[in-house]
């Protein structure tokens, strides 16, 4: 019996972990540089966080892609579909509204959503994810879109654009909401089935629509700026000029909704021209009503997800090179010829391990010949002969794999040759 991964998941193989691994530690490293703090919560939570986080008319429960089971206890389970509404538990449940200061959190987890497979959306994918709760000013939300520039110009993206929209807020959102109904309403014949369930679900969903059909009675429809009250007004002009001010490039997009019932004014969404249909690699806005939803004061609060698999691929098209071509070689291989030099492999890959040099050996083979065959499999640039006139005279031979030119020392002489070239890049 063979056993295969289910539809719509992946695996990441040891060629291609340092990839990534440089897009994690890059990512980690902004948000450290911004002062986010790494944080962590379960992957299984109480299924209601979510329907009542995310909202009864978001895509994850309307559409039921949420993995959802009765444990033992009938508990109703689910795996997390995203982490924002985790996110803002942790907060309430540690009295991080207490703390006399803005709670800027980040994570990176795999998230759930039992969605149709296809290039760029997968049932289990990993988001790093950053939430800002607090602080409703309108730099918060341009320090977050700014992050993401700064993310991708980091990890050499070049084909992207942040598009950004105001959806407005509790006082001015329910006129727009009346217009739409209004306007479409009469309209509902030329709309696509899904769009006519919106309809009756949540109208603003419509705007999102795909399908070229809705597209001519979707352009013609009121735009929510023309609604917008003051406040609402006021805060997406600040946006803007903050972002002109940080210099982040971004293009309002009056049609921008997201799937999520949690957001107010501010959302926006970053698109690779790279990518196929699954365009976006990060997403995110302003929720300043989650907080109290889920059982807190009302704070304000804002925040992004960005998609590894999506960025990954973005960041593969960029630089023109495959995941497996980030794959970083260990230092050096240790060949020692002859079955009684193995003990002497295993000291000396301590030794140069504790200096952090990653050496690697074969411990079955002793023979020159299997030995440099590892090497070059392994794509190892450099190979550390020991053998009986080495170990006698107490110098070893270090083989650059690539010119073969050799260097004869000590194995501190060697470690600090090793070391040196690593500070060379
Ligand atoms: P989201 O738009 O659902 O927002 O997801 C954010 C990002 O996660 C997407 O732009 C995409 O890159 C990635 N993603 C989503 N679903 C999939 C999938 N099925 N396969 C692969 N990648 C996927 C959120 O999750 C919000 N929690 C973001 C947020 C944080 N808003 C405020 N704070």
């Amino acid at each position: 019996m063979s056993f295969n991964r289910l539809k719509g998941t992946y695996d990441i193989t040891p060629k291609e972990s340092d990839f990534y691994r440089h897009i994690q530690d890059t990512v980690s490293g902004i948000l450290d540089n911004y002062g986010y703090k790494p944080v962590s919560f379960p992957v299984i939570e109480h299924a209601s966080l979510f329907s009542r986080g995310v909202g009864e008319t978001s895509d994850i429960v309307v559409k039921k892609e949420m993995y959802v089971f009765e444990d033992r206890g009938h508990r109703m389970i689910a795996l997390r579909p995203e982490g924002t509404a985790s996110a803002v538990r942790l907060y309430l449940e540690n009295g991080l509204a207490m703390q006399g200061y803005s709670a800027k959190m980040y994570y990176t987890g795999p998230m759930f959503r039992a969605e149709n497979p296809q290039a760029g959306r997968f049932r289990q994918f990993v988001q790093i994810g950053a939430e800002y709760l607090g602080d409703g000013n309108p730099f918060a939300d341009a320090e977050l879109i700014m992050i993401n520039k700064k993310i991708l110009d980091a990890l050499g993206v070049k084909d992207y654009t942040v598009f950004i929209n105001t959806i407005g807020d509790r006082n001015c959102r329910p006129k727009y909401l009346e217009a739409l109904k209004e306007y479409f309403s009469g309209k509902r014949g030329e709309l696509c089935e899904d769009c006519n369930k919106r309809y009756e679900t949540n109208v603003l969903r419509i705007l999102d629509c795909k399908e070229e059909k809705c597209r001519p009675v979707i352009d013609q429809a009121p735009s929510m700026h023309s609604l917008l009250c003051d406040d609402c007004g006021l805060h997406f002009e600040d946006v803007k000029r903050a972002l002109d001010a940080m210099k982040v490039p971004y293009r309002v997009d009056q049609r921008l909704v997201r799937g999520l019932d949690y957001y107010n004014r501010t959302v926006f969404e970053i698109k690779s021209a790279s990518l196929g249909a699954q365009s976006t690699l990060s997403a995110g806005g302003r929720y300043d009503y989650l907080i109290r939803e889920l059982g807190g004061m009302e704070t304000p609060a804002a925040g992004f997800a960005l998609g590894i698999e999506r960025l990954g691929m973005a960041v593969e098209n960029s630089a023109k090179k495959n995941k497996e071509e980030f794959y970083r070689a260990p230092s050096v291989y240790v060949a020692f010829i002859g079955d009684e030099y193995r003990l002497k492999a295993a000291e000396f890959i301590s030794v140069l391990a504790e200096q952090g040099i990653s050496a690697v050996t074969e411990y079955r083979y002793s023979a020159l010949k299997k030995h440099l065959k590892a090497a070059d499999s392994m794509k190892a640039p450099f190979a550390l002969f020991i053998g009986e006139d080495e170990v006698k005279k107490g110098e070893f031979t270090l083989r650059d794999l690539a010119n073969g030119e050799q260097f004869q020392g000590s194995i501190g002489a060697i470690a600090a040759r090793l070391k040196g070239r690593k500070a060379d890049g």
